[in-house]
């Protein structure tokens, strides 16, 4: 049998806890042909260029083939293309009328006056630790607060989270390379899609009758001069924001903490100088990204990068945390240091899917680290590495065990 490629051997399991030492030998050749055909892009210049090339597709139909290790296109399923796999003109147009809703110009201010609401809710969870000298961050902290948000921002009744939580996880397990049957994954992705899409279908179908102030009343009532979207388009819109704002921000609240419990010095200052947490959750972003490989492109010509032709129809998988510790571009990139200026890193993606909820997840995550941290007293790991999920395209802890003296007060901050 052939000796597995860099990139076969990134995906493997063992290589969870620490990818980056393969991500050296991966950016040795910018862009790499895999054993299934797929092309992988590992470089800062290349990866950026090719996230601002018109002849890159995000629409999986337009694949020749899809490798192995990666879930197929839904054939025929609407509701699976949302704007994230789409291309232009459909998704700008459906992006502008989402964001309509979301952000500047029409609705600026909009996520940022969500923060006292998201600051009672992070506090509420880390105050439930109050009877307790351990916990486990990813279950009791970092995975119920971005549901929660995402719920109540869409106007998902809470006694639903629940149900939407179980269906996220699905789906969101499902995405990208990662070990398992392939069929069995897709057939559990598929199922919990469908179930998200009848629940979302209904909540909509009531806010169409009477609307109220959440962002699916937005979504099923306006209309403007771009037109209006359709049912299916609103389903596809409201599911991508649940899916894509979940498990993302789940794992950076997860990273951050084992990071900066790894990174002592960093902790300290961050006690002095609260403002800290802001370049430090953009420096996660960059050493320790939830997302390593975004949905497959596809390549709609010959494209010839870096000496190398990617043909017409050919998967390109955009390795984006290999680009964000690439030396040629990024000064020192091993080293985590929150006070690098600038910082470019590709921990939001680039060009026209760059990430839509990225400022609402920079100020959950800000939120939960300053929480943790000045409510925690003498926070310690359990183990590390902590152990992984199964994806390498999202990659985070599945557990991360603490253990710490005793939870201060809120107002004793
Ligand atoms: C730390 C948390 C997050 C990370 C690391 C993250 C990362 C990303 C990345 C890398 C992309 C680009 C995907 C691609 O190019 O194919 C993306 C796109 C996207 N993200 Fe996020 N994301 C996060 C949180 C959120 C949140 C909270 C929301 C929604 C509320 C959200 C909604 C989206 C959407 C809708 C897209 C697709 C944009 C488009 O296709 O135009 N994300 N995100």
């Amino acid at each position: 049998m052939a000796p597995a490629s860099v990139f076969e051997q990134v995906i493997e399991y063992s290589s969870r806890a620490d990818p980056y030492r393969l991500y050296g030998q991966l950016r040795e050749a910018p862009v790499s042909r895999q054993p299934d055909g797929s092309y992988v892009v590992s470089t800062y210049r290349e990866i950026v260029a090719l996230l601002h090339d018109p002849r890159v597709s995000s629409d999986g139909r337009n694949l020749a083939y899809v490798p192995a290790n990666q879930p197929a296109p839904e054939e025929g399923n609407s509701q699976a293309h949302s704007f994230i796999r789409l291309d232009p003109p459909e998704h700008d147009r459906i992006r502008r009328l989402v964001m309509y809703h979301f952000g500047p110009p029409h609705s600026a201010g909009k996520i940022d006056g969500m923060r006292p609401m998201m600051a009672e809710i992070i506090s509420g969870l880390v105050g439930g630790l109050a009877d307790r000298q351990h916990a486990d961050i990813v279950e009791d902290i970092a995975h119920p607060f971005p549901v929660i948000v995402i719920s109540q921002l869409l106007g998902v009744p809470r006694e639903d989270e629940t149900r939407f939580r179980a269906w996220a996880d699905t789906v969101v397990e499902s995405f990208g390379p990662g070990e398992g049957e392939q069929a069995e994954r897709q057939r559990a992705r598929t199922d919990a899609l469908a179930a998200l899409r009848e629940y979302l279908s209904e909540l909509a179908e009531a806010r169409r009758e009477r609307p109220a102030d959440d962002l699916i009343s937005g979504l099923v009532t306006y209309s403007g001069p771009e037109g209006q979207l359709s049912p299916d388009e609103v389903l596809g819109a409201a599911t991508l924001l649940l899916i894509a704002g979940h498990e993302t921000t789940v794992n950076l609240i997860a990273n951050g903490v084992l990071t900066l419990l790894r990174h002592p010095g960093v902790l300290e200052r961050l006690k002095r100088e609260p403002e800290l947490v802001i370049r430090t959750v953009e420096e996660l972003l960059r050493y320790e990204p939830p997302v390593h490989f975004p949905a497959l492109r596809a390549a709609l010509d010959d494209i010839t990068i870096a000496g190398t032709t990617i043909p017409r129809g050919a998967p390109i998988v955009l390795a984006l945390a290999s680009g964000s510790r690439d030396p040629a571009s990024i000064p020192d990139p091993e080293h985590f240091d929150p006070d690098r200026n600038p910082n470019q890193h590709l921990g939001f993606g680039g060009g026209i899917h760059y990430c839509f909820g990225a400022p609402l997840a920079r100020i959950e995550t800000q939120l939960a680290l300053t929480e943790i941290f000045s409510r925690l007293e003498n926070p310690r790991l359990v183990a590390d590495p902590p152990p992984y999920r199964a994806s390498a395209g999202l990659r985070g802890p599945r557990n991360l065990q603490i253990e710490f003296d005793r939870v201060l007060p809120r107002a004793s901050r």
